[in-house]
């Protein structure tokens, strides 16, 4: 295959980017785009501050033209994200207690109604889980609703959609050694065990030399994958991007059956939400880097 995305298909996995609709219009970038992967997830366009900007008014329009250009090219796409402690838009933030979880609910059902039935994923809930070594959560104002609050947004995504698979996403838990991954997992084993709807789980896997990408990331994909989740590699970029990293990455994910696709968190360097590390497959003229070819090589 001389696509990433034919590439992947080849093992029935896909190979994804996310998408800016602000890009769209920008050539160089969809003729890369449009040719090599065959998942979108949009980068900002499905976030709470960008579908319900004031309470209670959704705004799907950035959102729809990621949706629409994704389709238009035959790709399917990875909702992101329904609960957060960021990005939230100004109301959100300032809303607290039974009030706050209301609006979660709300929230989720007025975003997933406007897709239902249209995408491949949701990222329920993203980042919910502390740095550093307590394995316990993240302080947020969701999280200070309860601590159920996960739970309860996966239930309400649920019956949302019944055909859209559920996942929670993190940075950093792809160290089987951390404590979060430990924490994330033990959450996971927990729904699994009380029937809870969860069906996959996103490792973002943005590397950098601070937290370098570390062999045991297949240990890890495979004990989630144990749990009876799907996992997936969902915001993936390497510091200097490294060609050995991106390849060992690509076999960690082929390695284990449960891992369906991977995602790259942007096309070119210079679409990068971290464009001075250099970390994609394309420089910023649209040439393929070393890792591009070390990817495409391991898929
Ligand atoms: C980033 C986007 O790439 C930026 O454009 C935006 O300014 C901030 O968010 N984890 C996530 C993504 O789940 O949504 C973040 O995306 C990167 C970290």
């Amino acid at each position: 295959a001389s696509t990433l995305g034919a590439a992947a298909a080849q093992s029935g996995r896909y190979f994804g980017t996310a998408i800016a609709a602000g890009r769209l219009g920008d050539s160089a970038y969809t003729t890369i785009a449009g040719r090599e992967f065959n998942m979108v997830t949009p980068e900002n366009e499905m976030k709470i501050d960008a579908t319900e900007p004031q309470q209670g008014r959704f705004n799907f329009s950035a959102g729809d033209q990621v949706y629409n250009w994704a389709v238009q090219h035959g790709m399917r796409v990875r909702g992101h994200t329904l609960a957060w402690y960021a990005q939230q838009p100004g109301w959100m933030q300032s809303l607290s207690g039974s009030a706050l979880r209301q609006a979660m609910i709300n929230h989720i059902n007025g975003v997933m109604a406007h897709y239902k039935g249209k995408l491949a994923y949701w990222d329920v809930v993203n980042e919910a889980f502390a740095d550093g070594g307590s394995g316990g959560r993240r302080d947020s104002n969701l999280q200070r609703t309860g601590n159920d609050w996960i739970e309860v947004a996966f239930r309400t995504a649920r019956a949302a959609d019944p055909d859209v698979k559920l996942c929670y996403n993190d940075y950093n838990i792809e160290d089987w050694s951390a404590a979060k991954t430990q924490g994330v997992y033990n959450m996971v084993r927990d729904f699994k065990s009380r029937g809870v709807p969860i069906d996959c789980v996103g490792f973002q896997s943005h590397f950098n030399s601070g937290d370098p990408y570390k062999s045991n990331f297949r240990t890890t994909l495979q004990s989630f994958a144990a749990l009876g989740v799907d996992v997936a590699i969902t915001e993936l970029d390497v510091q200097g991007a490294s060609a050995t990293t991106y390849a060992n990455i690509t076999n960690d994910c082929l390695a284990v059956s449960r891992c369906v696709g991977m995602t790259v968190w942007g096309v070119r360097d210079s679409d990068s939400w971290r464009s001075g590390d250099t970390p994609l497959l394309f420089d910023g003229n649209g040439n393929k880097k070393a890792a591009y070819n070390s990817v495409l090589n391991a898929l």
